[in-house]
């Protein structure tokens, strides 16, 4: 083992008899971002709390740089930065406290370490706050805060856990910004998580995780061809009666009929007018799209990725995709 930035082998993490981590097994290339994926509670963070040598696994190995996990705890945590879930942040002391806080426990040396937090501070745009307490900063500002922070010791490796959960939108898009600039900047290799599929996209490989199992590890592009063809949701007046005429006139396959009757079809664009010629129930909205994350995920698992609460504002979103209704709805 060794070769890649990480490797895993039949990773496992048991919490009494709750099993976390069910013997995931990837590699993570050099100079890479690489995305896991997974709903909440699907076991991303146990697996970077152990990469990072803060859990220990209950079965399996792993390398971060080359490094044991359990065996060389002291050459990864030198190896790594760690940007968690939670705030780390100490709020009652300056961004620039925060760093040199971090330097000293890292030991980045003293000539260093000045331009070090400058020209890191520069890229995260808090230069001009860098005297400022932290507590008067806001979210998006202290997120960037922490993933400086992460690199100030020149890691190797950087992991990011949700590194832009219950951020809004625009800087979720900076955050994600840096990380393209830091893959270009620095010679490092990227581990994050995510359950946003948008974010995920990002991502040069992504694997998805679900009850602790990876059920797929592919680029972005490859895993959405899996799904195959277009994405159809409809509602009606009457879904019972529309999903029968669906399976047994159109023969589709409906993979969801929660809040609205959803199917794949190839080429979406020309099965939509023939279901308006002589479809039998009244359709209230229709909405078609290609293949995304979500709809992998949907396809592996039967299940939807997000949960309402920790991403509203997708849910909203796709709230109102729906319920706009086609210029020639009945
Ligand atoms: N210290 C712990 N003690 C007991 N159970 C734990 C502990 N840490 C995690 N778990 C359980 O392990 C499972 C995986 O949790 P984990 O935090 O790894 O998920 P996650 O994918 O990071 O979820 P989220 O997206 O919510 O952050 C969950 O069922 C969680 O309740
Ligand atoms: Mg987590």
């Amino acid at each position: 083992m060794g070769e890649h930035a990480v490797e895993v082998e039949g990773l496992v993490r048991k919490f009494g008899d709750l099993v976390a981590v069910d013997g995931v097994t990837f590699e993570v290339r050099r100079g890479e971002v690489f995305g896991f994926l997974g709903p909440n509670g699907a076991g991303k963070t146990t697996t970077i709390n152990m990469l990072c040598t803060l859990l220990t696994p209950t079965a399996g190995r792993a390398t971060v740089d080359g490094f044991d996990v359990v065996r060389q705890k002291r050459e990864v945590r030198q190896r790594i930065g760690l940007v968690f879930q939670d705030p780390s942040l100490d709020d009652r002391l300056t961004a620039n406290e925060n760093l040199d806080f971090h330097a000293v426990v890292y030991a980045v040396p003293q000539a260093v370490r000045e331009k070090r937090k400058r020209e890191l501070l520069e890229m995260v745009d808090l230069l001009d706050r860098a005297d400022d307490l932290v507590i008067t900063f806001s979210g998006g500002m202290k997120r960037r805060l922490e993933i400086a922070r992460g690199l100030l010791h020149h890691p190797r490796v950087l992991f990011l856990d949700e590194p832009t959960i219950g951020l809004d939108p625009q800087t979720r898009k900076y955050i994600w910004d840096y990380v393209a600039d830091l893959k270009k900047r620095e010679d490092i290799t990227i581990f994050l998580t995510t359950h946003y599929m948008e974010e995920a996209e990002h991502c040069d490989r992504i694997a998805i995780i679900d009850h602790g199992r990876i059920i797929a590890l592919d680029t972005s592009e490859n895993l959405k061809n899996m799904v195959g063809g277009d994405i159809i949701r409809i509602k009606t007046d009457d879904d019972a009666r529309a999903e029968e005429l669906l399976r047994e006139k159109y023969r589709v396959n409906i993979l969801e009929d929660k809040d609205c009757l959803c199917f794949e079809v190839e080429r979406g664009e020309e099965f939509i007018p023939r279901l308006f010629q002589d479809f039998d129930v009244s359709i209230q909205s229709i909405n078609l799209h290609r293949p995304t994350l979500d709809d992998v995920f949907l396809k592996l698992t039967g299940r939807e990725i997000r949960d309402e609460e920790a991403d509203g504002f997708m849910a909203d979103m796709r709230r109102m995709v729906t319920r706009v209704r086609p210029p020639f709805a009945r």
